[in-house]
């Protein structure tokens, strides 16, 4: 049976992730959230006091993180960690960490297991280039760097997390120079992606122009 593949790639806090979960929905596909990967080791590195030059130990770590996808909520062994990944601290963890290539390494298969019928949505980094190059509909999101750091300031102030813009912004600037500055599997558009700007689009909008590509998608082939 044939799976369809729908890739969202981009930078943090471009939307990608509440677009591909929508999207998702709506296709009735399997979603996978990659960036919560790279979280939940980044979380478990920090708990567990292991240095973090250690990237021997924190490969190992990824490749037997016991972890589980149940609807919207993440859990690590039986804890629910979904609130506990999202703080900037583990995203910034997550970032580093990401940058080993054991690390990385260690979590494809855990990423390549979601593909199942009748169809998945992931987003990531890395989703198009590395992990599923096949991808029927490759999506690069982007927005703005002010746009982005307003967003998160309204999403974390949402959650009743205090925030500073300013810190948020400058920690979205270094985190995109790590992201596609690293050497393995770096932040950048796949060659056949389509890359579209959100700063002017808000999410229903986004969502209508990645299903309408893809009926497209569908479409051409038949
Ligand atoms: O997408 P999210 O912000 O949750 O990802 C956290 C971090 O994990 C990113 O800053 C990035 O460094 C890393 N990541 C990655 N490859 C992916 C997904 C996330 O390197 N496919």
């Amino acid at each position: 049976m044939n799976i369809s593949i729908i890739t969202i790639d981009g930078p943090t806090a471009s939307g990608k992730g509440t677009v591909a979960r929508i999207v998702a929905e709506k296709l009735h596909f399997h979603y996978l959230d990659s960036g919560a990967l790279y979280r939940l080791t980044a979380l478990s590195v920090i708990r567990s006091g292991i240095n973090p030059d250690d990237t021997g130990q924190i490969a190992e770590m990824a490749r037997n993180l016991p972890c589980r996808f149940e609807k919207e909520h993440i859990f690590l062994g039986d804890e629910d960690v979904t609130d506990a990944i999202r703080s900037e601290t583990i995203g910034n963890m997550a970032s580093k960490i990401a940058a080993i290539p054991a690390v990385r390494q260690a979590l494809t298969d855990l990423q390549t297991g979601f593909r199942k019928a009748p169809g998945l949505v992931a987003d990531g980094r890395d989703m198009g280039t590395v992990i599923f190059p096949e991808a029927d509909l490759k999506i690069f999101l982007t927005a703005s760097v002010d746009i982005r750091a307003e967003r998160r300031y309204k999403q974390l102030l949402e959650k009743g997390i205090p925030a500073n813009i300013d810190n948020l912004r400058n920690d979205l600037i270094e985190r995109d120079k790590r992201d596609t500055q690293r050497q393995t599997a770096p932040l950048v558009a796949a060659p056949d992606a389509i890359t579209l700007d959100t700063s002017t689009l808000n999410i229903q909008e986004t969502v209508e122009r990645v299903l309408d590509l893809f009926a497209r998608t569908i479409r051409s082939r038949s």
